[in-house]
């Protein structure tokens, strides 16, 4: 039988301590990325949060009935690690892709949010019309810590009408309280800690 994809992550991820700053143990998901057998069913999990939140389900099959809809209509990946897997999720689910950027990335008309960060604040950025009212997202991240650059995301993907269907991430630092933050919408960790 296939090991739970929780056992898979922890495996591979290294922990390294004191990094950025001292006192902060870092969770490195590089390694897992870099394995392929892992990297898939990490996207295929991110994916698939109505099959495994119910909290999710009740949103994300709203559109029940309809055969090979994944319950979103793209997926929405924050930079810089967000990257990596939500091109991934949007090509297994069949949808296009949108990125959350740094401020001062992106070129034409777009929206900005704030977020903190441990000393001072950081801000990110959506291009105005890289959403439509109505469509629905599925909200891709690696990690999941204090929540505040999802927060700050749902808040941009809301600002443009879109609906927030559900927030995929690899790894979720319970401690840390995101998962909290986020609600009332639904957090689909692949892996807690
Ligand atoms: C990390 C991580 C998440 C965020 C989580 O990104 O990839 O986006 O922090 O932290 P939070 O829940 O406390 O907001 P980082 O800002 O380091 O950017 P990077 O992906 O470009 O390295």
């Amino acid at each position: 039988a296939e090991a739970p994809v929780d056992e898979v992550i922890a495996a591979l991820a290294v922990d390294v301590p004191d990094f950025p700053t001292p006192g902060v143990l870092f969770r490195d998901l590089t390694p897992v990325f870099a394995d392929g057998p892992a990297f898939r069913r990490i996207v295929e999990g991110l994916a698939s949060p109505a099959l495994e939140d119910p909290r999710a389900a009740a949103v994300a099959h709203a559109d029940d009935g309809v055969p090979g809809d994944p319950g979103f209509d793209v997926v929405v990946g924050v930079e810089a690690r967000g990257f990596l897997l939500a091109a991934a999720v949007a090509l297994h689910a069949g949808v296009g892709v949108v990125p959350v950027r740094k401020a001062g990335k992106l070129p034409r008309e777009r929206v900005a949010a704030d977020y903190a960060l441990e000393y001072g604040t950081a801000s990110i950025e959506m291009h105005t019309d890289s959403l439509h009212p109505g469509q629905r997202v599925l909200l891709v991240d690696d990690v999941l810590a204090t929540g505040g650059t999802l927060a700050a995301s749902v808040a941009l993907v809301e600002e443009l009408g879109a609906v927030v269907t559900a927030v995929s991430v690899v790894v979720e630092l319970a401690a840390l309280g995101g998962r909290d933050r986020l609600a009332p919408h639904a957090v689909h960790a692949l892996w807690t800690t």
